[in-house]
């Protein structure tokens, strides 16, 4: 979908579906908005009518549509609510042009228009950026397995109208940030969605290394000798009870540094100017449990188990495209999760890349034990300044937070704080949980130095003070996205399965990153 940026007005714009946004209106006094209001004149009052019939308020999720009986060059008006204009945020734009897409999809619209409004809390660039967003995002669709449906049905061309010339400039570029990261978050969904036998470790590696190709990022695969080279012991257990051989995989963003003079400098080794951020993705491409294995009920849905390594991967992408300046590598653990005569076994004690021991409780919590070498990994070969992972980690956040927000865990307060706010511009919320001594301890073993599973109380925050212990001193936060990274049900801009959820999120906290005050 071609998303542009014009200042024409609405009632020229000639389109299969004109999109019409509105703040949420008080039945007794109201007023259309001045572009509404001509639109309105134009096809003779139909929009006043419907206002006043009391069926659309501009409530969120509301819409209504009209058919003009000439007036205007459009096919179709679509009303859509934007909500209480007090709590107008980007989320709001994002939902609105999502169910204006689907509505678009619905109707095998081809070409849409969207009147921007004027809205005073949310900055002009933020309603584009979000637009942009939610339009993309709620085109997206995974049948590429199915042969029927390949000819696409929806919209080829959503056009944003501003109402000053002024305004196009700066709401293009929004736009077209917003276009760059939501099919950076298409392009997670998409590998998420792909079924496991399609998609074991090497392929996905393959998939990181043609990203990486397409937008000019630097990509590297470590195979199982270079593996065991680098005594990367945990990861290597994990992956051993499958025939598709574990990877592990680093992408790498390291724009030219402007130095204070102005000549250009590669952020290498030496003389490096930009800070390092390492962004780690769980990536088991299939988690049947392994000898532990898990009951058959949903076991499909475990293909969705490489979510963080997805969202890693259309990370990196937007920091391509969007040329961020920050030096960000992305370290992703790909192994396959299945029970055979060469599977790990609870019992085991493993060594760490870190020289760690592990001791095994349980095969199935395994993407913990993939992020010990990972987070090692990343830590020891990049110093970063600030560690990120993101993994579909535990049970248990499913059930304290369900699908309303990830769980954010962390060892320094300033990076929680800095995601948190990420979350909330990006409509990708965290919700802070707890990582304390107490938990830390509860992953001591008996016979290693950790244990893999402490029992299933607050099962959440041992699986991250798991994680804590090979993060180490490295300025790092942990994000338990099992919940939000599958979608059971469709909503304005998520269709059914995979989210790509972080996507957003971490290209937000990345674009602000000055904002942290982590150098
Ligand atoms: N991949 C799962 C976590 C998961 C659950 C992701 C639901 C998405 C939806 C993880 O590897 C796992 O199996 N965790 C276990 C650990 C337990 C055995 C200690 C869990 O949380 O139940
Ligand atoms: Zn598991
Ligand atoms: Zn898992």
């Amino acid at each position: 979908m071609l998303v542009t940026v014009d200042s024409r007005h609405p009632k020229q714009a000639k389109v299969d579906l004109l999109v019409l946004p509105m703040t949420q209106i008080d039945p007794d006094k109201w007023r259309l908005p001045p572009r509404l209001a001509a639109v309105d004149k134009a096809i003779g009052g139909g929009l006043a009518a419907i206002l006043r019939s009391g069926d659309f308020r501009g409530r969120s999720g509301q819409r209504a549509l009209v058919y003009p009986d000439g007036g205007v060059p459009a096919k179709r008006l679509l009303l859509v609510g934007l909500g209480e204009p007090e709590k107008l945020d980007a989320e709001a734009f994002r939902s609105a042009a999502g169910t204006a897409v689907g509505e678009a999809i619905r109707l095998e619209a081809k070409s849409v228009a969207l009147a921007v409004p004027r809205t005073r809390p949310v900055p002009l660039e933020a309603a584009a950026q979000a637009l942009a967003e939610g339009g993309v995002l709620a085109g997206y669709r995974f049948d590429s397995y199915k042969k029927k449906t390949n000819e696409k049905k929806g919209p080829t061309s959503l056009s944003l109208s501003v109402e000053r010339a002024a305004d196009t400039r700066p709401a293009r570029a929004a736009a077209k940030a917003g276009v760059a990261i939501a099919d950076s978050q298409n392009v997670a969904r998409q590998l998420s969605n792909e079924p496991p036998n399609a998609l074991p470790p090497i392929a996905l590696a393959k998939a990181a290394s043609q990203v990486a190709k397409e937008v000019g990022l630097k990509c590297r695969v470590l195979d199982v000798p270079e593996m065991k080279k680098r005594k990367m012991g945990a990861i290597l257990a994990v992956g051993q009870g499958s025939v598709n051989p574990p990877r592990l995989v680093v992408l790498e963003h390291n724009p030219p540094a402007r130095g204070r003079s102005g000549g250009q400098k590669r952020a290498s080794a030496k003389g490096r100017r930009l800070p390092t951020i390492c962004l780690v993705g769980k990536g088991v491409t299939f988690d049947s449990g392994g000898i532990s294995i898990k009951p058959a009920a949903a076991m499909d849905e475990m293909k969705h188990d490489m979510s963080g390594a997805a969202t890693v991967i259309g990370a990196l992408r937007a920091c391509a495209l969007l040329n961020l300046p920050l030096h960000v590598v992305g370290v992703i653990g790909a192994a396959e999760n299945l029970p055979s005569g060469t599977a790990y076994r609870p019992g085991d004690i493993l060594t760490s890349m870190s020289k760690k021991t592990i001791e095994i409780l349980n095969t199935d919590a395994e993407g913990r034990v993939v992020l010990a070498d990972a987070l090692h990994f990343a830590r020891t070969e990049f110093d970063p300044v600030a560690m990120v992972d993101i993994a579909t980690l535990t049970g248990a956040i499913v059930i304290a937070l369900g699908s309303h927000a990830s769980g954010l865990f962390g060892n320094n307060e300033r990076l929680i704080d800095h995601l948190k706010q990420a979350g909330e511009t990006s409509g990708e919320r965290l919700w802070a949980m707890p990582l304390w001594e107490a938990h830390r301890k509860a992953v001591e073993s008996a016979v290693a130095d950790v244990k893999n599973v402490a029992g299933r109380e607050a099962s959440s925050s041992t699986a991250a003070a798991f994680l804590a212990t090979f993060a180490d001193d490295t300025p790092w936060v942990h994000l338990d996205i099992a919940a939000t990274g599958w979608s059971s049900k469709a909503s304005p801009y998520q269709p059914r399965g995979a989210t790509g959820v972080g996507v957003r999120l971490l290209v937000e906290a990345l674009q602000s990153w000055k904002n942290s005050n982590i150098v």
